[in-house]
């Protein structure tokens, strides 16, 4: 029964290259060792066709034999095709190349890495001279309820349900205009009264109600906003993150638990930000959680 299998050997490609490159070498080294066999015959013919038959008898240069610079011609020939070989072939052979190509890779990838440094300083360098363009820019506040672990929302939702931090919000916000991304937006039932609703999205005809302004980009937001005292950035994730670098102020619900969640306010760093006031609230029958209200402002 074992007789009767064929034996089903596998060579991978990487195998099957060296096998090949290997063939190739031996092939290489063959022919110049035909060369340098036939190079002997050849000079021995030389000689013997000068020397012995007399041909060319008469035919000098420099009062020398012309087979001697015959021989000393096809020897340079022989010493190229030794050269190529055993020195090119290892200088410019398939470790060479691959070396070439890393280099190369690595410069292309230090290139990218400066140009995306370059482009998020633009980015950045615009937004701060947007806000330089607004009158009153030195009060765009970040308004944000925060879980202990940063968590914001759930499946496009907020993830509890507190009271006080919803009136607290109605208190700062009103008559103000609020800033949000397109998700934020759309995760309302309605509109909020008495507020001016900015709506940030990267769409072109984006549908909404009468009154509610539609922008391209934060940029545009700021400029609308830019009459307000006290544009508020209300949310979410993603607009949170844009705004962290240019916001004046963060107003913060510390909700103290921990909760799972898709969306998440980013660290607020202690050598930018200055904590201005702290009001810790115990949970009640109107807010399931503890939570804290903090101010902060850009140090
Ligand atoms: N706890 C809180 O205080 C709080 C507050 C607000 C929201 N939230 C929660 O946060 C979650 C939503 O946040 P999210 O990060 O998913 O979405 P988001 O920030 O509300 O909106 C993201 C959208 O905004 C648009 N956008 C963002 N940056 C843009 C830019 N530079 N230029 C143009 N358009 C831009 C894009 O809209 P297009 O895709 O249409 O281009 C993007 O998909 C929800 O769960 C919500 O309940 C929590």
């Amino acid at each position: 029964m074992i007789g009767n299998k064929k034996s089903n050997v596998q060579i991978d490609k990487e195998q099957l290259e060296l096998i090949q490159n290997a063939q190739k070498r031996i092939k290489q080294k063959k022919r110049l060792y035909i060369h340098f066999v036939v190079f002997l015959i050849g000079s021995v013919f030389f000689i013997l066709l000068n020397l012995v038959l007399g041909f060319g008898e008469k035919f000098k240069i420099f009062e020398t034999n012309w087979f001697v610079f015959a021989i000393l011609a096809w020897l340079f020939l022989l010493i190229y095709h030794t050269f190529n070989v055993f020195i090119t072939h290892k200088f410019m052979g398939k470790d060479w190349e691959q070396a070439q190509l890393e280099k190369l890779v690595a410069k292309q990838k230090q290139r990218i890495e400066k140009l995306s440094e370059t482009l998020s300083i633009n980015e950045e360098t615009n937004l701060n001279e947007s806000k330089k363009k607004s009158k009153l820019s030195s009060n765009l506040t970040i308004i944000a309820a925060v879980a202990e672990n940063d968590a914001i929302g759930k499946d496009n939702q907020l993830i509890w349900h507190l009271s006080d931090d919803l009136k607290h919000f109605k208190t700062l916000t009103n008559g103000h205009h609020i800033i949000m991304g397109r998700k934020t937006f759309e995760s309302f039932p309605k509109p909020l009264p008495n507020r001016t609703h900015i709506v940030i999205t990267k769409q072109n005809n984006f549908k909404v109600p009468e009154g509610i302004i539609v922008v391209n980009s934060l940029n545009d937001a700021l400029d609308v906003a830019k009459k307000d005292s006290q544009p508020f950035i209300i949310g979410g994730g993603e607009i949170y993150n844009q705004a962290m670098q240019i916001a004046d102020k963060i107003e913060l619900t510390r909700v103290h638990k921990n909760f799972e969640a898709d969306t998440f306010f980013p660290k607020i760093n202690s050598s930018i930000w200055k904590e201005t006031s702290n009001i810790y609230h115990k949970k009640d029958e109107k807010n399931e959680f503890d939570y804290s209200f903090i101010s902060y402002i850009r140090k």
